[in-house]
Parts: structure tokens; C-alpha cells; sequence
């Protein structure tokens, strides 16, 4: 394993390494690594010469100062988790080495896909999210990054942006994981009570019931099914339901041959924010 804090030697190392013919993975994180990540470094590896994790709290994507300080921040448990898995470069640069002095947004146009969902309960969170991204697209030019389907929106906003600027490199989507109770992982899991996190599990049993029910009723009966089942649970405190296109990510009214759909879920269990999706056709 080799740790970079400083861009130019990384760019050194890796265009050495792309001379050679060899092809680079990337896998953006923010740290506090847990399976879900393990998994996204496990395909990764797989399908690239060389892998590079980079670990950073990104600054411009949290819209609430207090969420960014409590961010949880473990560099040497990541880098022992990281280097169990094999000959792996991480990126864990300071703010400044990213962005220079001033820590600012560039505005994306997602053409709609950051107006939904968590871009409307996150305020300014997806051009953070796209700052950063094609920050580290520029740094480490990889062939492909792998992003998790359990930020499902987050994946379609990459994919948007490397459309949009042109960026050669191919986004990879990995499934979510999951916990032995359905519960998706998560580094917020790890602050819920044990009784929340035994609780929480009804986020997914209600997702895939959604998923069957898709079969035969609407997408307004079922959300509002969901909506009614979550006024009935005590531990858990509904933000959203929505289902929508899965490319679109625009909310349906009726189902057309051909298209994919997908079930979005945000709920707090206490003030911790859970979310998870679920593919409704397959
Ligand atoms: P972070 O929350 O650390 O997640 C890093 C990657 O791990 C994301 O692609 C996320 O979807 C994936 N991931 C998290 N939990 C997962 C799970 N249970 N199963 C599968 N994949 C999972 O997402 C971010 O960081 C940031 O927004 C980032 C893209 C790094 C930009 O700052």
C-alpha cells in the first residue's frame, strides 16, 4: 500500500503506470470504511491494474457545517481494512490540496436528476458532489470509478457528469450491501441505538414489499401503502417515498414497457438520516 497526501506524486506514479499499458480504478470515499466500501475496492480490483482509494471529507457537499464536523474521521482503521485487500494507493489528500485556498462549489446542470430527492432535502449537495468528483476524475484519470447503487442518485449524477464533460472514463455501479438484517450498510449505522438498528431493518422489509406490490398496483397506492405504514412504526420517521425512473430518477405515474423503475427511501430513526433503494423490475 502506498499513502499520497500531495496530488503531483500521485500523477507521477500513475502515469508511469498507465505508460506501462496497465489500467487504473478509482474509488471514491470519505473514509470511515466499512463493507459496503471493501466491496466497491473488491471490483475494483478485479477489473484494474492498479487501484486507488481516495479518503476525503468533502467540505462542499455537506450543507449542514454541524454534519461536517461530525463527520466520522478513522484514517488508521481505514488504511488497515484498505491494505488487508491488497497493493492499493490512497489518495487522503488536505481541502487546499484539492481545491487551492478558496473551498467553493462549481454549479452543475444534472438536467433535473439533482432537483429530486436528496438534492431537495440537500441543498447545494450534488455540486458538491460533482466538485470533488471531477476534481479526482482530473487527478487520477482513471479508465473506470467504481460508485455504490446505495447513493443510487449520486451514480446517475456521475454518470451525468462525465456524459456532460466529455471525461473518458467508465462508472462502474456495484449493489448495495447489506447487513445480516437488511439494513444497508452504512457509517451512520454505527450511531443508531441498538434497538434503532434492529428497527431499521423495516426500511428494506418495506421496500421489498413495495417491489412485489409493483407487480399489480399503482406507484401512487403503493407510496401512499408506505407512507401509511411508517405513520403506524414508532422508531422510524419517514422523509420520502418515491418510485421513479431509474434514469430519469422522475417520479412515475404509470408504468411504460421498456422502462426501469426503482423505489427511493429517506427515514430518520431518531436524528439519524437512512437511506436505500430497491430495483422494482427484476
Ligand atoms: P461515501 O459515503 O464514503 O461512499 C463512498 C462510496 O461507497 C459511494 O459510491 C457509496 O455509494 C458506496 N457505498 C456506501 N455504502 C454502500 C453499501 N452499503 N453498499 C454499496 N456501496 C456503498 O458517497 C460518497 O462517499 C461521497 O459522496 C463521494 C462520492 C466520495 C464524493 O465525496
Amino acid at each position: 500500500m502506498q499513502i499520497f497526501r500531495e496530488k503531483d506524486p500521485l500523477v507521477q506514479a500513475i502515469q508511469k503506470v498507465k505508460s506501462e499499458g496497465k489500467s487504473i480504478g478509482l474509488v471514491p470515499t470519505m473514509g470511515a470504511l466499512h463493507e459496503g466500501h471493501l466491496s466497491l475496492v473488491k471490483n475494483a480490483l478485479k477489473e484494474s491494474d492498479q487501484v486507488v482509494v481516495s479518503i476525503f471529507v468533502n467540505p462542499t457537499q455537506f450543507n449542514n457545517p454541524d454534519d461536517l464536523e461530525k463527520y466520522p474521521r478513522d484514517l488508521e482503521k481505514d488504511l488497515e481494512l484498505l491494505s488487508s485487500l491488497g497493493d492499493i494507493w490512497v489518495f487522503t489528500p488536505a481541502a487546499g490540496e484539492l481545491y487551492g485556498e478558496k473551498i467553493l462549489s462549481e454549479r452543475f446542470d444534472f438536467e433535473g436528476l439533482e432537483a429530486v430527492m436528496e438534492g431537495k432535502f440537500r441543498n447545494g449537495h450534488f455540486d458538491g458532489v460533482g466538485t470533488v468528483v471531477k476534481r479526482l476524475f482530473e487527478i487520477v484519470t482513471p479508465n473506470k470509478a467504481f460508485f455504490g447503487e446505495k447513493d443510487f442518485q449520486q451514480l446517475q449524477i456521475v454518470r451525468k457528469l462525465t456524459e456532460k464533460t466529455g471525461l473518458p472514463v467508465e462508472i462502474v455501479g456495484c449493489p448495495i450491501l447489506r447487513e445480516e438484517s437488511g439494513l444497508a450498510r452504512s457509517s451512520r449505522n454505527e450511531r443508531l441505538s441498538d434497538q434503532n438498528r434492529k428497527k431499521a431493518a423495516f426500511i428494506y422489509e418495506t421496500l421489498k414489499e413495495a417491489k412485489e406490490l409493483f407487480g399489480t398496483e399503482s406507484a401512487n397506492y403503493i407510496t401512499e401503502w408506505v407512507e401509511k405504514k411508517f405513520q403506524e412504526h414508532p422508531f422510524l420517521e419517514l422523509e420520502y417515498f418515491e418510485i421513479a425512473d431509474s434514469k430519469t430518477l422522475k417520479k412515475i405515474t404509470h408504468k411504460e414497457k421498456g422502462n426501469q423503475y426503482r423505489a427511493f427511501i429517506a427515514a430518520y430513526a431518531d436524528d439519524i438520516r437512512l437511506i436505500d433503494n430497491i430495483a422494482l423490475d427484476n
